[in-house]
């Protein structure tokens, strides 16, 4: 959005159970994220948009978005919470593990196939919308096993959110966050540093770059093998939906592979650009 657009913002989400006052109030508080981050949530589904929001006003006990305002104001320290519930970044290790299971079984030998060729022996995965980086270091300890075989593998993940990236390109996280990886697991992937905080080991650690990037603006990186774009599109409307996939699409290199959210209907948005691999999963190839 261009800065002169900024007074379309005032009333772009209408809802209809909404005084006007209310509506100007939630437009507003939208215009402000724009103006002192530059963040555009005008493309978010509003219903989603709104559910968010107001668990702000239940955290400070105010019924109106108009008195919320107030609080963003006085309290320099409420816009990062209310971002913080606007681009929730909850995720988890081997998220969905039985996809994961898949990936290493049978994407991962169908990427090393297309990739012996002595002139394209770099594999680079993509996690779009990694959050605290549960993702990316599970892709990491399945993939790394390509570099005892020749390989060499870059992991790029990429967040709107600069605080779940800081929490990512750290690595350490409580024993009861990981509470989905039985000890063998836990054992393999993480170093012990206090007696309930572990962190991720460097053999994983090196092979993430951890990168802010805005799926909605920015231009997506290139030359990728395997998306992972999971439980982020689900907020964003349809069209907005269509445009990420078609990044995405460019971002893959021929045959190249996305593995979107167990949630989210991209066939309807985007069937002409990917083709089903496992529907199951949800993990679909590029079309060319
Ligand atoms: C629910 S988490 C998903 C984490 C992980 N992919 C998973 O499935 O476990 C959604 C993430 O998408 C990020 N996100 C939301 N809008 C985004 C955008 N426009 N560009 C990049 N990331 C975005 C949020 O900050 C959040 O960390």
């Amino acid at each position: 959005m261009d800065k002169k657009d900024k007074s379309d913002y005032k009333l772009f989400i209408r809802f209809d159970d909404m005084s006007q006052g209310e509506l100007a109030a939630f437009n507003r508080i939208l215009m402000e994220i724009y103006r002192l981050r530059g963040l555009d949530f005008r493309q978010y589904r509003p219903k989603c948009l709104r559910r968010r929001i107001v668990t702000r006003l239940h955290a400070h006990s105010v019924k109106s978005f108009a008195k919320y305002i107030e609080i963003l104001h006085n309290d320099p320290q409420e816009l990062d919470r209310l971002l913080g519930v606007m681009t929730i970044n909850v995720s988890e290790f081997f998220r969905n593990p039985e996809t994961f299971e898949k990936v290493r079984l049978r994407i991962l030998p169908e990427i090393l196939e297309i990739k012996k060729r002595p002139s394209s022996h770099l594999i680079r995965i993509w996690s779009a919308g990694c959050a605290t980086g549960e993702e990316p270091y599970s892709i990491a300890s399945i993939f790394h096993t390509v570099l005892f075989k020749g390989f060499k593998l870059r992991v790029l993940a990429t967040d709107i959110d600069e605080d779940a990236l800081a929490v990512a390109r750290k690595g350490c996280y409580h024993r009861k966050e990981l509470s989905g990886l039985n000890e063998k697991q836990q054992h393999r992937i993480f170093n012990k540093i206090e007696e309930d905080r572990l962190t991720v080991k460097p053999l994983f650690r090196d092979l993430v770059e951890f990168r802010r990037h805005n799926m909605i603006s920015d231009p997506a990186p290139r030359l990728m093998d395997l998306v992972f774009c999971r439980n982020v599109v689900i907020y964003f409307k349809k069209e907005l939906q269509r445009k990420v996939y078609e990044n995405i699409h460019r971002s893959l290199n021929p045959g190249g592979f996305l593995v979107a959210g167990k949630v989210e209907a991209m066939l309807g948005v985007a069937e002409d650009l990917f083709e089903i691999y496992d529907l199951n999963e949800r993990i679909y190839r590029k079309r060319n």
